[in-house]
């Protein structure tokens, strides 16, 4: 084996030595956050002899049934991140509101939200799920943490990634200085560096999207999707081909890799939410990832990056990927409002 290969350990101290962005309590923050996918990623190939299929009896507050991997999944996180003195509190999609780092560990500056298990749909059919997760930095001078220092725009993470449990375990990581792979080495135990300066193809000929829903769409997202159907004889003059994996992390997974656009837009089934995924841990994670490896994100009006939260679970209207292609579909939202 090569001697050469870098660990996440390394990266990670040579980002802070390169750019000085890596303060040691935020790396000390995601080789924490890369041990427990570690953990989840060995409970996720264990499949029914660990006993992680299947759903349980509660929901979470949004209405989902939870699977029993959700539950695992964020106890490993909620475990693993309470006692290291580098967070003030944690946020996810399982859990109603924030959990405040107890009184009997220190507490520290970062703020870490997630998405514990992304895909859920897929655990039972063997198919690929991952985590997500988004971090910011707690506002000075707030005396006790809560909900609100968490509002903060996705343009203000100061890291954000994913992990994904496919074939191969890879997490995916931005501190600002564009995107780096990460390949877990099962036998080593370790993540190691397997691409850097991750680019998404500004042109792309593939579109995700769940064709399922068709009928609901708005008219923009109608007109984008006709007219990628039409292929070599519309006006696109080319073919598209079309993949929905119904794991965001999985489908963001294969856009990075070789470009396409994702969209999980507002539809008419509940015409009152802004659309199904939620903004702080699942699409501002990945619309950073997206941006900092030149592609786009946005809800169809502005940059999902410039949105001001109002809510820890609020939801939103997500178009990401091959720049010129979310470039087409913002305009189509902006034509059709004239
Ligand atoms: P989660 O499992 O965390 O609730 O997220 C699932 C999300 C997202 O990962 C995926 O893109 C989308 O839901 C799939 O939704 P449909 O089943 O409606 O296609
Ligand atoms: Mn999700
Ligand atoms: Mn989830």
């Amino acid at each position: 084996m090569s001697t050469s290969r870098i660990s996440l350990t390394r990266y990670l101290i040579e980002q802070e030595r390169i750019h000085g962005t890596l303060p040691p309590q935020l790396r000390l923050l995601l080789e924490v956050v890369a041990r427990s996918c570690k953990s989840i990623s060995l409970s996720v190939t264990k499949g029914a002899l660990g006993d992680i299929l299947g759903a349980t009896k509660t929901e979470n507050i949004q209405g989902e049934v939870q699977k029993k991997l959700d539950i695992i999944a964020n106890e490993v996180l909620i475990e693993a991140n309470e006692w290291g003195g580098h967070l003030a509190a944690m946020a996810s999609e399982e859990m109603d509101s924030i959990h405040v780092i107890p009184n009997r560990y220190p507490q520290g500056e970062y703020l870490l939200l997630f998405d514990p298990l992304d895909g859920s749909s897929n655990i039972d059919v063997n198919v690929s799920i991952g985590t997500i997760f988004s971090v910011l930095k707690k506002p000075e001078n707030t005396p006790a943490v809560g909900e609100a220092d968490f509002l903060q725009p996705g343009s203000k993470q100061v890291a954000a990634g994913y992990c994904v449990y496919g074939p191969q375990t890879t997490l995916v990581l931005t501190v600002g200085n564009g995107v780096a792979m990460f390949t877990l080495d099962r036998e080593q135990g370790s993540f190691v560096l397997t691409q850097e300066n991750i680019q998404v193809p500004e042109d792309t000929q593939e579109f995700a999207i769940n064709m399922s829903n068709m009928r609901h769409w708005a008219a923009p997202v109608k007109r984008y999707v006709d007219e990628c159907l039409a292929g070599e004889e519309g006006v696109r003059e080319k073919n598209f081909n079309m993949r929905w994996i119904a794991s965001m992390v999985a489908d963001v997974h294969r856009i990075l890799t070789r470009g396409g656009v994702f969209m999980y837009p507002w539809d008419k089934r509940e015409p009152n939410k802004p659309g199904k995924l939620r903004l702080m841990y699942e699409a501002n994670p990945m619309s950073w990832l997206i941006e900092q490896a030149g592609g786009a994100a946005t809800n169809g009006q502005q940059r999902i990056l410039d949105l001001q939260p109002a809510g820890l679970h609020e939801r939103v209207s997500v178009i990401l990927g091959s720049k010129n292609e979310v470039a087409r579909v913002t305009r189509y939202h902006a034509e059709a409002v004239k």
